[in-house]
């Protein structure tokens, strides 16, 4: 027997766990987890992240439309929770939980060198759903692990223990 379902809220499930790295124009770097994000394109390759106006790094992808896309393995749970619980409007949270970081070579945006892929993203359009506004990412450079990428250049998706947060 079906059961009427009360609520619709984010009912796409499994949902990704993502972090999502970008900087402001004074060159300060900020992640946020994000689970409403999925492909957009195929050719061209393109992303469509979904980040609440009040986050403290709405307006640092709003202002610069570059973001980093980071798939986040199992082991980075504590650090993944912090992310998607502190504002880095209060701290630097990435300096807090010492990550690693490096500088996108395509955008300026900080890749989160503990992620084993990272997606380097220039917006191309955004839609405000309602509580979220999802931007559109072009894929401009992946970067991947060495031991997780196969002789053709793809990456073994089944290498990565990737994080089910919840
Ligand atoms: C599992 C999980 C998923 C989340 N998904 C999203 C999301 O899709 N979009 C969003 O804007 N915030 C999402 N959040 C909340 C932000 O990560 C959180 O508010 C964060 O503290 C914002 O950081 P900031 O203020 O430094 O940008 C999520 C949090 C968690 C724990």
């Amino acid at each position: 027997m079906e059961k009427k379902v009360a609520k619709a809220k984010s009912c796409l499930k499994p949902a990704p766990d993502l972090l999502i790295s970008c900087r402001d124009k004074e060159g300060n770097n900020n992640a946020l987890a994000v689970e409403y994000a999925c492909n957009c394109s195929f050719d061209p390759p393109m992303v469509m992240v979904g980040i609440v106006p009040s986050r403290y790094s709405y307006h640092m992808v709003k202002e610069t439309g570059k973001f980093v896309v980071n798939l986040v393995p199992e082991n980075l749970r504590e650090k993944y929770a912090y992310l998607g619980t502190h504002s880095g409007k209060d701290e630097n949270k990435l300096e807090k939980l010492e990550m690693k970081v490096a500088d996108g070579t395509k955008v300026d945006a900080p890749l989160l060198l503990d992620c084993p892929v990272n997606i380097e993203c220039t917006v191309v359009d955004s839609v405000k759903t309602g509580s979220h506004e999802m931007f559109i990412g072009k894929i401009e450079e992946v970067h991947a692990n060495e031991d997780i990428v196969d002789g053709e250049g793809n990456i073994d998706y089944s290498k990565i223990d990737l994080l089910k947060f919840r």
